[in-house]
């Protein structure tokens, strides 16, 4: 089930490149397998809803968004349990960001969200948001900073709040490594800006 799920999510993200790739799905599915262990969640819940967290993004998909069809759909043919579908579909509602959600309200859905979060911010956090800005034509920094759509302004809309909204123990010592290694290298960006470093 999971090999099928896994390579259900690289046919249909073949081709993107807005940041919701099947590299990006493959490094959740990993820690929230981690985070899923050592908080001793349901692991079998927590490896599919982590494959199938994006395939029915707003942006991505957004035909399929409201009613998680692509995921339902999947786990049906492949004859997943109902209650697993249910469960599944729960979490995948809840764990995005930008949908203004707060905390999952299962701990197999805290594993997920925060393994979504800790790809959104460190070193592969960085990549993924100059990707990003990359992909829609945007200026990586704005120093007059009236361009709120620049890559750096992401910093500060979404990146370093990520810290303060982990839900499990694990995802909050992972992040911090992470927060602090983002805050240097904003430290030394500035510098180089301004041909001082
Ligand atoms: P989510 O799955 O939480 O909704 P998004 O779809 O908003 O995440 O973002 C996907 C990736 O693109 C993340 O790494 C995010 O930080 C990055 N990203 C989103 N919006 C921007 C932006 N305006 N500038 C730079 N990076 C962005
Ligand atoms: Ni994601």
């Amino acid at each position: 089930m999971i090999e099928k799920a896994m390579n259900y999510a690289r046919n249909l993200f073949a081709g993107d490149s807005s940041g919701h790739d099947m590299d990006h799905t493959l490094r959740v599915f990993r820690m929230a397998s981690r985070i899923a262990r050592e908080e001793k969640a349901d692991l079998h819940i927590v490896q599919l809803a982590a494959l199938l967290h994006d395939v029915d993004d707003r942006k991505l998909s957004p035909k399929t968004y409201e009613n998680k069809d692509n995921a339902v759909t999947f786990l049906r043919e492949n004859g997943a349990d109902e209650d697993d579908i249910r469960k599944i579909v729960e979490i995948i509602g809840q764990i995005s960001f930008s949908a203004g959600n707060g905390a999952p309200t299962t701990l197999e859905g805290k594993c997920v969200q925060d393994a979504d979060r800790l790809d959104a911010i460190g070193a592969i956090g960085i990549s993924r948001a100059f990707a990003f800005g990359g992909s829609r034509g945007r200026r990586i920094h704005d120093p007059e900073g009236g361009d709120k759509a620049s890559s750096i302004a992401h910093f500060y809309d979404k990146l370093l709040l990520l810290k303060d909204l982990m839900n499990t123990s694990t995802g909050k010592k992972l992040a911090l490594r992470r927060h602090a290694f983002m805050e240097d290298f904003l430290e030394q960006f500035y510098g180089e800006w301004d041909g001082e470093r």
